[in-house]
């Protein structure tokens, strides 16, 4: 462990802190957190926590969500810039007009979106589970869904629902060519390609699993195929190369490598161990929600968290 590590390490106990990370954090911060999973595992881990502060070290909807789950306890993001561009692509304003348009609606948000959009919305749902939610709903019931068209679409597929969606995008899970995809497949012919569903149709199409970042190291982990090409954000190769030391492991190309074969997220990626060490600290930044944005926004978490 090296200095920043230790000093974070004695400063959580010192402070009761516990820090949650998700897969797509910095190696060393996932290496120092208590926990690290996915939207799902992370919103599930966030309802029973038992501590003073909640460091989050992910981006800005998840502690959002940490805090709506703990409106008495203090929850930290290293940075508040730390953002996404799902949530960005869905502002409140817009997103009421939109839910507006079809009164008779049900209203299914991916976690993946602001405080106030969740306050808007019925039910949410993480990729973890959103096939599951949106089987719960009878199916005479019309949904809207936001803001990933790209998990909205893989969901019709394989539910058959008509949903209408928000037309939001990952800019990492976009950015996969699918040109480059086959060649690298080419080149290994023998590897499984997995994907994240954010991803397109094309790139989920030549796919042989498709799953939440949990569910794609699950399935590496149980899967008797010792080589895969993951379709996701980088960071999640840490915990899967872990989890899988003698399989290969190779990143699905990005459209545009000229300075990295891969595709990583540079919200999650503004988060630095030394900001992590800072935040707890000076206990801030912090993140502030109403009393009543968090007690509406409270409702469709509960209701995810209650069928999940
Ligand atoms: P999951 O970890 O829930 O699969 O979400 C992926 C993601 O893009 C988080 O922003
Ligand atoms: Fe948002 Fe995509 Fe980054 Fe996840 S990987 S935080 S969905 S921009």
């Amino acid at each position: 462990m090296n200095n920043l590590a230790e000093k974070i390490s004695q400063l959580k106990k010192e402070k009761n802190a516990v820090i949650l990370a998700h897969y797509y954090q910095e190696t060393e911060i996932q290496d120092v957190a208590d926990y690290v999973g996915d939207s799902l595992g992370l919103s599930q881990k966030a309802a029973e926590i038992n501590a003073d502060i909640i460091v989050f070290a992910g981006v800005h909807f998840m502690a959002e969500t940490a805090k709506i789950l703990n409106p008495d306890k203090k929850v930290l993001l290293p940075d508040l810039e730390a953002g996404c561009s799902l949530a960005d692509s869905c502002s409140p304003e817009a997103f009421k007009e939109f839910i507006d348009r079809y009164p008779d609606h049900l209203v299914i948000t991916y976690i993946n979106c602001s405080a106030e959009v969740k306050a808007m919305s019925d039910i949410v749902c993480t990729s973890s589970n959103a096939l599951k939610i949106v089987n719960s709903i009878p199916e005479n019931r019309p949904i809207i869904f936001a803001p990933d068209q790209n998990l909205g679409r893989y969901i019709i597929s394989q539910t058959g629902r008509n949903m209408m969606l928000w037309t939001g995008e990952c800019v990492v899970h976009t950015a996969f060519s699918i040109e480059k995809l086959i060649d690298v497949h080419k080149e290994h012919p023998d590897a499984k390609i997995i994907a994240h569903p954010e991803s397109e149709e094309h790139i989920l199409k030549v796919a042989s699993f498709i799953g939440s970042t949990a569910a794609l190291i699950n399935h590496v982990k149980s899967n008797v195929h010792d080589k895969f090409i993951v379709a996701t954000e980088a960071g999640i190769l840490h915990k899967m190369q872990q989890e899988v030391p003698d399989k290969k492991l190779i990143p699905a190309p990005a459209k545009e490598d000229n300075t990295c074969a891969c595709s990583e997220c540079g919200y999650m990626k503004v988060n630095t161990l030394q900001k992590l060490h800072d935040c707890l600290i000076n206990e801030s930044p912090e993140i502030i929600l109403s009393e009543e944005l968090i007690e509406k926004a409270l409702i469709p978490i509960k209701r995810m968290l209650d069928i999940s």
